[in-house]
């Protein structure tokens, strides 16, 4: 029973391997402290790791419009062939060849950042290009219905693309890649002008046109 009567916890040893833990911190900070003339910054390994983490979101997301450009290629003809009103047609056509452009934009972007230019499936893009060919399947060959029907589908591709590319060019600011940012903005004007081009299309003729057929 004596023993225990000065075990106290004020009386206790230090833990020899805490002892050497914190000498060991000390003297690093000691060393930071000649090294640079300034208060060390104990966090700096927890920032760096969180900031490639960050770039590796960003290339995520140049991965996944990557492969929803390179799918609108291929999904935009099937619509432009399905349409029947002139206008709508050659806002088609002509999004389809700006669409050939932000491929290779993306492509530029990939350089930039040192990376392969992968494309990482964009389940969205298939979802919202599945439902426009729904639409076409389910729509009278030649009727404006089917156009309104293709508009609609159309310009729920180009605010996923619009909110995709203003979320990237937001985090381009953030990790400083001017460049990328300045390239993702040109494709961004060009998806909205494509949103305006559909919904004046809509307002101004077929939304009126459809809304008279049987
Ligand atoms: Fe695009
Ligand atoms: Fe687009």
């Amino acid at each position: 029973m004596m023993k225990y009567k000065y075990l106290r916890s004020s009386d206790r040893l230090p833990n020899p391997s805490n002892a050497v833990h914190k000498h060991q911190i000390k003297q690093n900070i000691n060393m930071k402290k000649q090294e640079s003339g300034t208060e060390p910054k104990l966090s700096t390994k927890t920032n760096k790791d969180s900031s490639s983490a960050l770039q590796e979101l960003f290339t995520d997301g140049i991965r996944d419009l990557y492969w929803a450009e390179n799918h609108l290629v291929k999904a935009l003809p099937k619509m432009i062939s399905a349409a029947t009103a002139s206008k709508l047609v050659s806002a088609l056509e002509s999004h389809l060849e700006e669409t050939k452009t932000h491929v290779s934009r993306l492509e530029q972007i990939f350089e930039l950042l040192g990376e392969k230019a992968i494309a990482k499936k964009c389940d969205a893009m298939e979802g919202i290009t599945k439902e426009g060919e729904g639409i076409v399947e389910e729509t009278e060959p030649g009727t404006a219905t089917r156009d309104v029907g293709i508009i609609l589908a159309s310009q729920k591709v180009e605010h996923y693309e619009i909110a995709s590319y203003s979320g990237l060019i937001q985090l381009a600011t953030t990790l400083g890649l001017t460049e990328v940012g300045d390239i993702l903005e040109e494709t961004l004007s060009e998806e909205k002008n494509a949103d305006t081009k559909l919904s004046d299309i809509a307002g101004n003729e077929i939304n009126y046109k459809a809304a008279e057929e049987a």
